[in-house]
């Protein structure tokens, strides 16, 4: 399985720290934001990773990454995303060439787990695969909508007033080639962004869209708050 991950946007969130260096540079305790999604893939046994990025510090990734042997990267490819701020599904499109046809894991640049992904891409076959996890805050999130045993996921809603569950829908996700045509086939939403969240419903329209609670772990760093709260955790983690 080949990985992705998205580290475009121009984290304006997190403005004035984003105007020194992209977002998934920032440290996030003793490390650049980005290195946690890396290893992430790497310990799922990922290697061969495209680093889907954009905004006015692209430059500072090869600085800081090379060509990713230190984290144990056996082969990186980056991307440029022509507008930052397109989408998850549009920064996901420039990734159909190196997926060669197969299947997909993806990790959104700013999110940071300790659980181990690995065992569910060895058994990955095909559709799609969430990740989710139990929030305090769904509305800041694509919410999973159950249907009435709560096994199955008949919708999800992107940052919902309403929200319909505290299961938020992660940003990592396994997708077979499929991905890319449905990420074609959609509009803009209305904040004009391709969204991940649509990508997800045409799998559960399909009756293909799998899921399992992420075990551990999980935070989203695009914000101040959230941003401090993983820097915390990383940095208790490691005993300090
Ligand atoms: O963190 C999980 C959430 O991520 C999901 O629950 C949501 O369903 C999903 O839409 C997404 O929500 P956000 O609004 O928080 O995503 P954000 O715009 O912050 O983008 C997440 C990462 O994706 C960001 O670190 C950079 C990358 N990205 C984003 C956009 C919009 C790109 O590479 N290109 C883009 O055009």
């Amino acid at each position: 399985m080949k990985g992705v991950i998205l580290a475009g946007g121009l984290g304006t969130r997190l403005y004035p720290l984003t105007h020194v260096t992209n977002k998934h540079l920032l440290p996030i305790f003793d490390k650049p934001m980005i290195f946690y999604p890396i290893d992430t893939l790497v310990k799922a046994g990922i290697r061969d990773i495209l680093i889907v990025t954009s905004g006015p510090h692209v430059g500072d990734f090869l600085g800081v990454l090379r060509n990713g042997k230190e984290l144990g990267v056996e082969h990186l490819e980056y991307a440029y995303q022509e507008k930052p701020d397109g989408g998850i599904a549009d920064a996901l499109l420039l990734a159909e060439d190196f997926a060669d046809g197969g299947p997909v894991c993806m990790i959104l640049g700013d999110n940071t787990t300790d659980a181990d992904i690995g065992g569910d891409v060895k058994t990955f076959q095909d559709g799609g695969l969430v990740f989710l996890k139990k929030v305090t805050d769904p509305k800041r999130f694509g919410v999973a909508v159950f249907d009435e045993s709560r096994e199955r996921i008949i919708r999800i809603d992107e940052k919902p007033e309403n929200p319909a569950s505290n299961f938020a829908v992660t940003g990592l996700y396994v997708y077979d080639n499929k991905v890319f045509g449905y990420a074609k086939s959609l509009k803009p939403s209305e904040r004009g962004q391709l969204e991940i969240t649509d990508v997800n419903n045409c799998y559960i329209n399909e009756n293909n869209l799998k899921w399992v609670e992420l075990k551990g772990f999980w935070s989203d760093a695009g914000t101040f708050r959230s941003l401090y709260s993983a820097n915390k955790f990383w940095a208790e983690k490691q005993g300090e």
